[in-house]
């Protein structure tokens, strides 16, 4: 096998498969080293965005929805079907299915673009080595060199001292991804974007679903608005969401999770089936280089990078989960094409300014750029535009009335500054959003742009035309 490559890539998620991608398409020889193995024991690429993260989420998301509509809305439609049943097994290997594809994918991709993919543990050494051990052990199956190295590691989740995983009873993310049945009761530790995604899926399919978050406020980073509005239909579609509660410790007697939290009224206790833990994730950058390497990390154990992803060693990258910045499968992506762009001596960057989020509840929870309450503690003068989803003509035909469009304008420039969306669909609805926002568009030339009738985009529209009191569909 050769071991010279113009760049080495560690970690093959989303960051680092594209950016091994992209330099492979800019003419560079490129290795890939991943230690992921998949259930059957295989390697498998894509990190945990394929693996245990984005997607698997995403494919129960869609048979927990299916599941729940055949229950409580194909009637409205006057379709009659006997009671549906739902089967773990089928639901999980379809998942899994959608996985394998997408992972297979990957290295299909690798070998069309002539990416050498190592299976390993990579540890960087001086001199821009790579060593590969293999995973698990201590062997050394090769030495890799190269002139640069793309460091994509990724994350894994927070652990709880309170909590301490436990098969049948105490799981991370990826063990709530891959139940056997449906638990009756089921607690999850942290109402953030895991918590509510996951928390989703297993509520459609018959849980009592309790979630304990720490924090005074549903969704700081939301949208006061939208989070109001988020948390209220959450609430109504029997997600027990306990803000404010501090867990303290947890036990496992008579086959079931005690959980010891506390309020505002003091100590608490209630008992689940399973408990989730889900309260954030921390970069892997344990056990990826020695003291020998002089790159910084930062007190929360990120890799520091500047806006470029340049480490503090010259000709050493890193991008996605292990460094600043939201953790996102797009962000990290981005990440991989701008470096490989600039080791390529190309000028590329990405705008921070402009990552959208998304949480696939539904309707589902998606933003760009500031929110109500940051341009207010900036000081910056706004028009707010708000379109509610009742009144648009598509939502009502789809029964899916729920939520709202808002625009943020600056009141001086009318230039677009953030759009914060509830609705079905949103996840779709907020890329037109941020292109919106890359070309600087104000909420008149939004306002000026003719939509597909009828749509859910155009309550973008208008609320666009909402933020100069013109919205047509509702009273100004
Ligand atoms: P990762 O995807 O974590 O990949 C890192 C890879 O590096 C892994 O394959 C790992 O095995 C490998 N690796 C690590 N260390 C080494 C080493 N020393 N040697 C060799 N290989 C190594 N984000 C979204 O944008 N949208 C979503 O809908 C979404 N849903 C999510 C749902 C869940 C349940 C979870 C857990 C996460 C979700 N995320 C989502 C977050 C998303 O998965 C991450 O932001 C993304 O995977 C980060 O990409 P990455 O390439 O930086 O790292
Ligand atoms: P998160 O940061 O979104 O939410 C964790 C929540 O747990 C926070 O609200 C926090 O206040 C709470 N918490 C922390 N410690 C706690 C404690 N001891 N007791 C109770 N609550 C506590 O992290 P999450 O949901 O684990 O997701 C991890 C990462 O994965 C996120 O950064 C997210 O970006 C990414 N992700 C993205 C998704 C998407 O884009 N749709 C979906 C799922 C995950």
């Amino acid at each position: 096998m050769n071991t010279k490559f113009d760049v080495i890539v560690i970690g093959a998620g989303p960051a680092g498969y594209v950016a091994a991608i992209r330099c492979a398409q800019l003419g560079m020889q490129v290795a890939c080293v991943d230690e992921w193995q998949n259930p059957g024991g295989e390697s498998a690429l894509g990190g945990t965005c394929l693996n245990v993260g984005c997607i698997p989420s995403k494919a129960l998301l869609e048979s927990s929805r299916l599941f729940e509509l055949a229950q409580n809305d194909f009637s409205g439609h006057g379709i009659s079907i006997s009671k549906p049943k739902i089967d773990v097994k089928t639901l999980m290997s379809r998942k899994q299915k959608v996985v394998y594809e997408l992972t297979q994918g990957i290295a299909g991709l690798f070998r069309a673009n002539r990416v050498e993919f190592v299976h390993g543990h990579g540890a960087l050494s001086p001199g821009k080595k790579v060593k590969v051990i293999e995973r698990g052990g201590k062997k050394i199956l090769h030495t890799l060199e190269a002139d640069n190295i793309i460091i994509a590691a990724g994350s894994s989740s927070v652990k709880l001292e309170q909590a301490p995983l436990q098969p049948d009873y105490i799981f991370d993310s990826s063990g709530a991804l891959a139940f056997e049945s449906v638990p009756a009761s089921l607690g999850i530790i942290g109402a953030g974007a895991i918590g509510l995604e996951l928390g989703s899926v297993w509520s459609r399919l018959g849980s009592q679903v309790v979630l304990i978050e720490a924090m005074d406020e549903f969704l700081p980073a939301v949208d006061k608005q939208i989070s109001r509005a988020a948390f209220r239909s959450l609430k109504k579609q029997g997600l027990d969401i306990r803000i404010g509660a501090r867990l303290i410790s947890t036990e496992i007697k008579r086959r079931k999770v005690h959980v010891t939290y506390e309020d505002s009224r003091g100590a608490q206790q209630i008992a689940f089936d399973k408990l989730v833990v889900a309260v954030g994730r921390k970069p892997n950058s344990d056990y990826l280089f020695g003291d020998e390497m002089a790159l910084e990390i930062d007190e929360r154990c990120f890799i520091h990078v500047n806006d470029y992803c340049e480490t503090s060693v010259p000709g050493i990258y890193a991008i996605g989960d292990i460094v600043r910045g939201p953790m996102l499968a797009h962000k990290g992506s981005e990440e991989g094409v701008m470096v490989a762009e600039r080791i390529a001596g190309r000028a590329a960057s990405v705008n921070y300014e402009l990552v959208p989020s998304v949480i696939y509840t539904h309707p589902e929870i998606a933003w760009v750029g500031k929110t109500g309450q940051e341009c207010e503690a900036l000081g910056i003068p706004v028009n707010t535009g708000v379109f509610p989803m009742s009144a648009s003509g598509r939502a009502r035909a789809i029964a899916d009335t729920d939520g709202m469009v808002k625009i943020i304008a600056h009141s001086e420039t009318d230039r677009v500054l953030g759009m914060h969306i509830f609705s079905a669909q949103a996840s779709e609805l907020v890329s037109q959003a941020v292109t919106a926002m890359e070309m600087q568009l104000s909420a008149e030339d939004i306002a000026m742009t003719m939509f597909a009738h009828p749509t859910l985009a155009e309550a973008v529209h208008e609320a666009a035309l909402a933020v100069h009191k013109r919205a047509i569909h509702i009273r100004n």
